[in-house]
């Protein structure tokens, strides 16, 4: 397994290789977890190559304090990643990306950055659309891979690489649980125990939510999630919204032709958790 965390010796490494080899690419912010392991699992079957870059992007912060309190684990991760034969990792300093100007471009995804994470993250995805284009230049790979876990992302990179013609292949992966119910995340390491003991809530509802769209109108739904949430003494709702899965607008009534997600946001104590269902 190689390690650079300069751009010049990643591009040296990877320029070895032959042409006919392609690059199967999965960034990540660190902290790894099973979550981010089945993404590079996903990325070994249709890859030759496989980079991993973990880059804890300042610029998609929008609270400076979840910035600071973001787990770093670099050691740790590396031996994850020597566990399922990862290539090359990339861990870039901030400097190494940004120079003297840490700052984001400002993209449109044709209104996908306005919905859900983007109307409660303020620049979110303007740092997640900033670095993954910068990451997507400097490792150049075939294949890149991103979960569902953050489906808005997921969808907002798909748009990017289709606006900006990145001739870059985008698959989504699915959400990687615990074996209660809860979507993995690296944010999961800073709930508290009470907090961790409570957030498979958050699944086990959205799951009796997608029960009673079959039947009931969306916004029956909504309501009923939020009553849940409220009764609720340590679980604080920030939103759940039921949105097209494509244009991840928020829907009054179904249409039986279309796809639908429920997207949902959690604060457990002051960890902020996300997860969302397919319906
Ligand atoms: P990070 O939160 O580290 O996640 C890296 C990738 O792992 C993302 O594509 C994310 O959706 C995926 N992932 C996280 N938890 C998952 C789970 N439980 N199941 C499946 N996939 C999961 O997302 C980011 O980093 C950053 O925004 C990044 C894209 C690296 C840009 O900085």
């Amino acid at each position: 397994m190689f390690v650079f965390n300069n751009i010049k010796n990643l591009q040296q490494h990877l320029s070895s290789i032959n042409d006919d080899e392609n690059i199967g690419f999965v960034p990540t912010m660190g902290a790894l977890h099973e979550g981010h392991l089945s993404l590079i699992k996903r990325a070994q079957k249709k890859s030759d190559i496989i980079v991993v870059s973990i880059f804890v992007n300042p610029t998609q912060f929008d609270k400076p304090e979840d910035l600071v309190k973001y787990p770093r684990t670099l050691e740790n991760d590396l031996k994850l990643l020597e566990t399922v034969n990862c290539d090359v990792i990339f861990t870039p300093t901030v400097d190494e990306i940004y120079g003297d100007t840490i700052q984001s471009t400002s993209f449109t995804f044709d209104g996908l950055e306005h919905q859900m994470e983007g109307k409660f993250r303020d620049g979110h995805f303007d740092g997640v659309g900033t670095i993954v284009k910068r990451l997507f230049e400097i490792v150049k790979p075939t294949n890149a891979y991103f979960g569902e876990k953050d489906f808005q992302q997921l969808q907002i990179i798909k748009k990017m690489v289709e606006k900006h013609k990145i001739l870059i292949n985008v698959t989504g992966c699915e959400i990687f649980r615990e074996n209660d119910g809860l979507a993995m995340s690296s944010r999961n390491t800073r709930l508290t125990k009470e907090h961790r003991l409570a957030a498979p809530f958050i699944y086990k509802t959205i799951k009796k939510a997608k029960k009673k769209f079959k039947k009931k109108s969306p916004k029956k739904v909504i309501n009923w999630v939020k009553k849940k949430f409220k009764k609720h003494s340590l679980l604080e709702l920030e939103y759940f919204e039921i949105a097209d899965e494509k244009t991840l607008q928020t829907i009054e009534k179904k249409d039986s032709d279309k796809k639908y997600r429920a997207f949902i946001a959690v604060f457990a104590g002051e960890i902020r958790l996300i997860d969302n269902i397919k319906l």
